[in-house]
């Protein structure tokens, strides 16, 4: 394809515009993560967490699919559009708990245990994720920990926290992989406090991702969805929020007459509320993928390791669903 060279824009809004006429010219759909800067969730075709994009992504009838969130979420939409060509913004917009889990060292891991079934985080490589059993995401790993058959030795990979949150609610015994998330290993408990001495009247709500003794003075824990809905439906009036900033955006959108309060950074850390990944995309480069399609951003996964990785992603939708 002719590469086209971007023309500087300088307004916000001439951008959005642009992009979405080529997208409807193109039929191609933006399927934006919650923790994108408010500008990209504005012109995406939907908005959601992990599991929900993951979902659009096998129903959309579009040609073209543009995942304005991480590697690994473009590269499920891929696994479950093999047909389709699927591209991210920025190849570079990686995840900590993706790199705090490479396959060599995984692989020896599970094979120190028999009778195992392998759990993983969708936050994880494709070789993971072909290695494992099912997958899962913040909204449905507590019901699927619960539908592992009682006699398998159960792996849960690779972020630490959720899988200590899993073990303590479902009472589950697990051998839990150590990753983590850099964004939700920032938030601190004694912020929560302080913060809480402030605002006695703020219900505490955090990703599952944060560590346990966040977890422990939570009034909710929840996935980006879950916190979303939670706040619509729930009777309070003000919130602090222990995940990626971007997700109030549409928390003020979708219940403009509550307050929502974002754990400040520690001394030291700079805007470590946002995640460093999920910014790398913006409109311009968005703009760019519907004018250029770029070879590099398009999303290609060998056929032997898509047939791998497809097996437990495909089993997550199903059990989801049961
Ligand atoms: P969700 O499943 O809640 O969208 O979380 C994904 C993620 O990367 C959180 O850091
Ligand atoms: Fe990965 Fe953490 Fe960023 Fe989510 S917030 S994409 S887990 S680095």
């Amino acid at each position: 394809m002719t590469q086209i060279a971007l023309e500087p824009i300088s307004s916000i809004k001439e951008l959005q515009r642009r992009i979405r006429s080529l997208a409807t010219q193109k039929n191609a759909i933006i399927l934006s993560h919650y923790y994108q800067r408010p500008e990209i969730q504005d012109i995406a075709d939907f908005v959601g967490d992990s599991l929900a994009l993951a979902r659009q992504a096998q129903k959309t009838k579009a040609d073209i699919i543009i995942l304005a969130g991480v590697y690994f979420m473009a590269e499920t939409a891929k696994l479950l559009n093999p047909d389709k060509k699927v591209f991210i913004p920025d190849v570079n917009a990686g995840c900590s708990l993706v790199e705090s889990c490479p396959p060599i060292p995984f692989k020896q891991f599970i094979e120190q245990y028999d009778n195992r079934f392998v759990m993983t985080y969708i936050n994880s490589s494709i070789e993971i994720k072909a290695m494992s059993d099912i997958i899962c995401t913040s909204s449905n790993a507590l019901k699927l920990v619960q539908m592992v058959p009682p006699d398998k030795t159960l792996i849960f990979a690779p972020d630490r926290h959720l899988g200590e949150f899993l073990q303590r609610v479902t009472g589950r015994e697990m051998v839990i992989w150590p990753g983590q998330c850099i964004v939700h290993e920032e938030f601190s408990a004694d912020q929560i406090k302080e913060l809480k001495k402030k605002y006695p009247d703020a219900k505490v709500i955090v990703h599952p991702e944060c560590g346990s003794s966040l977890l422990e003075i939570a009034d909710f824990v929840g996935s980006t969805g879950q916190l979303l809905k939670f706040v619509q439906q729930d009777s309070a009036k003000r919130y602090i929020v222990g995940t990626e900033e971007g997700i109030v955006h549409q928390m003020r959108k979708h219940a403009p007459d509550k307050e929502f309060i974002v754990v400040p950074p520690v001394i030291g850390c700079v805007a470590c509320q946002q995640c460093p990944y999920m910014k790398l995309n913006t409109l311009e480069k968005i703009y760019n993928i519907l004018l250029n399609e770029p070879a590099e951003n398009e999303i290609i996964i060998p056929e032997d390791l898509a047939e791998r990785a497809r097996i437990p992603v495909e089993r997550m939708l199903e059990w989801t669903d049961k």
